[in-house]
């Protein structure tokens, strides 16, 4: 027999996960992801066979330690003609992958209970990071159309994610985000700043020293 101290626990988390505010229109759905963790990683490897992980180039010419994809209708790329959104890999010349299913209901789930009904993304950026890697502050501007929410799923090991202002120098809170919790933020806060702490080196069950992020936009 064993003692296990989460044996209270259902398995996956609490049904209803915990909403924690971040500020006007920015909240954490803690564990939302957890349930799909399994189904969405094995999307992302489908993904990463017709579409490699890669380090793009700033416009400025500096290489992204993050390394990053695509799937849905357009991508988000970045080179040394600037930020866009393009409808075909720049590698490969051929459409991005389509986004599964299970990223869309996620997406979609995520957004309405964080008060975006109705979200359909179109962009899905996934991004890598290992021990070490950070994402400077910044804002997702690229997209079209600021009315949609941007969801953003946290798998693997955990991140500290910087959440600031409207303006670079506003001071960011520190917000540790685990394996399945997703951030929203839309709306009065659809512009703030954002990125990730260099991250920490740990083991995890199903990522080993890996952090795999979704950021779900609609960008046309
Ligand atoms: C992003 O801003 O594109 C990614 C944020 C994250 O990895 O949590
Ligand atoms: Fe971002």
């Amino acid at each position: 027999m064993t003692f296990d101290l989460f044996d209270d626990l259902p398995p996956n988390g609490p049904a209803s996960p915990a909403i924690e505010p971040l500020a006007d229109g920015a909240v954490v759905l803690r564990g939302l992801a957890r349930a799909d963790a399994e189904v969405l990683l094995a999307d992302v490897q489908a993904i990463i066979a017709l579409a490699p992980w890669r380090h793009m180039i700033t416009p400025g010419g500096l290489t992204m330690s993050v390394a990053m994809v695509n799937c849905g209708t357009v991508g988000w790329v970045s080179d040394a003609r600037g930020y866009r959104y393009d409808p075909v890999d720049p590698l490969n010349g051929k459409p991005w992958p389509e986004m599964p299913a299970s990223f869309r209901k996620l997406a979609t789930t995520a957004a309405a209970q964080a008060g975006f009904a109705g979200f359909e993304p179109d962009a899905c950026l996934i991004n890598r990071y290992e021990p070490g890697t950070r994402l400077s502050l910044h804002q997702d501007r690229d997209e079209r159309d600021f009315s949609a929410p941007i969801v953003s799923v946290s798998l693997g090991l955990p991140a500290v994610f910087l959440f600031g202002g409207m303006r670079r120098a506003d001071r960011p809170q520190r917000v540790r985000l685990a394996h399945g919790d997703v951030v929203v933020w839309g709306g009065p806060s659809r512009l703030a700043f954002h990125g990730v702490a260099p991250l920490a080196d740990g083991d995890h069950p199903l990522l080993g020293r890996l952090r795999i992020n979704l950021t779900f936009r609609k960008a046309l």
